[in-house]
């Protein structure tokens, strides 16, 4: 259950990465809140910025521009013990679990490795603490002694978020973490980050291309076109209230049988422009079956358009 308090405040968040000699404009003004033990969604298609918003995020790679809050405290210029000291409220799980695993590091040891970096518990207390956690996480206890080659997709990444949790963060950012697995498998660990995240009043961002899979983990959704938020909503009312055109484009694909069958399709399908581009207007008017002349000239910004759903789009504005 989420409480009313804010975790996390993104603010006006932007990256550039230099790309030859253009900029590439990878997020743009991106903001939003998190509440404790909310999980907020993101989707959109690959290329969007959902990983850099993440890592931005994370304190992996720096901001351009614009701030990141947790708690109140602007925690990207920390360093030393104190960025140390800050590194346990966020941690991330990955799509390919293998990456973070060293082969020749039994589960056991990996589990308890940031218990004993951050708080120096002993080697006896970790092993311990290994054993509960992959309890919680659905695994038998004496999964401790094996080695990562000897796990399914499926375990690797229920280890990798007991792992992520073991130093009960804050924060739990998901990117694609259920990407690799197969459908069934997805949706057991989509399960269990729900139950967790209750369970331990941590708060999650959780990125995904499955708008399906996604809604079914998340309170609220942002869907991002082109680096930016276009429309942000709780996903109960996804299907019924969203009204962004990219959206209702994610929504045909994904939830035909919620949709009006006599609505006009949305949008027509297409590319989305090169993020190597400044943007004059809207980006998605290019694909758009509404698209004015100011949509061509003028950028929207997200606004709300009744209590917690924001749009940007010219179509809703006031
Ligand atoms: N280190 C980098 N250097 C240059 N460009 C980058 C870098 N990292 C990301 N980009 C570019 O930034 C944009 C956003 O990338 P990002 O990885 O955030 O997208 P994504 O939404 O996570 O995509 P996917 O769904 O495929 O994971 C893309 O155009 C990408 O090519
Ligand atoms: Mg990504």
């Amino acid at each position: 259950m989420q409480n009313d308090t804010i975790l996390l405040e993104v603010k006006n968040l932007n990256k550039t990465f230099p790309v030859k000699k253009e900029k590439l404009y990878a997020v743009s003004d991106v903001s939003f809140s998190l509440k404790k033990g909310e999980c907020l969604g993101i989707v959109g298609e690959s290329g969007c910025g959902k990983s850099t918003v993440a890592r931005m995020i994370a304190g992996i790679i720096p901001v351009s521009g614009g701030e990141v809050l947790l708690e109140g405290e602007a925690y990207m210029n920390l360093k030393g013990s104190e960025k140390r000291r800050f590194r346990r409220n966020i941690q991330m799980v990955f799509q390919d679990p293998l990456s973070s695993f060293s082969p020749r590091m039994k589960v056991g040891t990996y589990l308890m490795e940031s218990r004993r970096n951050f708080d120096g518990i002993s080697k006896e207390n970790g092993l311990k603490e290994a054993r509960k956690l992959l309890l919680e996480v659905g695994l038998p206890e004496d999964f401790v002694n094996r080695y990562p080659h000897e796990l399914s997709g499926g375990q690797l990444q229920r280890v990798a978020i007991a792992r992520a949790i073991s130093i009960q963060p804050k924060l739990l950012i998901c990117d694609e973490a259920t990407g690799a697995l197969d459908v069934s498998i997805q949706n057991q660990i989509a399960k269990l980050l729900v139950k967790l995240v209750e369970e331990k009043q941590i708060s999650c961002l959780f990125i995904g291309h499955d708008l399906a899979l996604v809604r079914s983990v998340s309170q609220r959704i942002a869907v991002m076109y082109l680096g930016r938020i276009v429309e942000i909503l709780e996903s109960e009312t996804l299907a019924a209230k969203a009204v962004h055109p990219y959206t209702k484009m994610l929504l045909g694909s994904v939830f035909d049988v919620y949709c009006d069958q006599n609505e006009e399709i949305a949008a027509a399908k297409g590319e989305p422009p090169s993020p190597l581009e400044v943007q004059k207007g809207c980006a998605f008017a290019g694909r758009c079956n509404w698209c004015r002349e100011k949509c061509k000239e003028e950028l929207p910004l997200l606004q709300e358009i009744e209590p917690g759903h924001k749009v940007a789009c010219f179509q809703f504005m006031k």
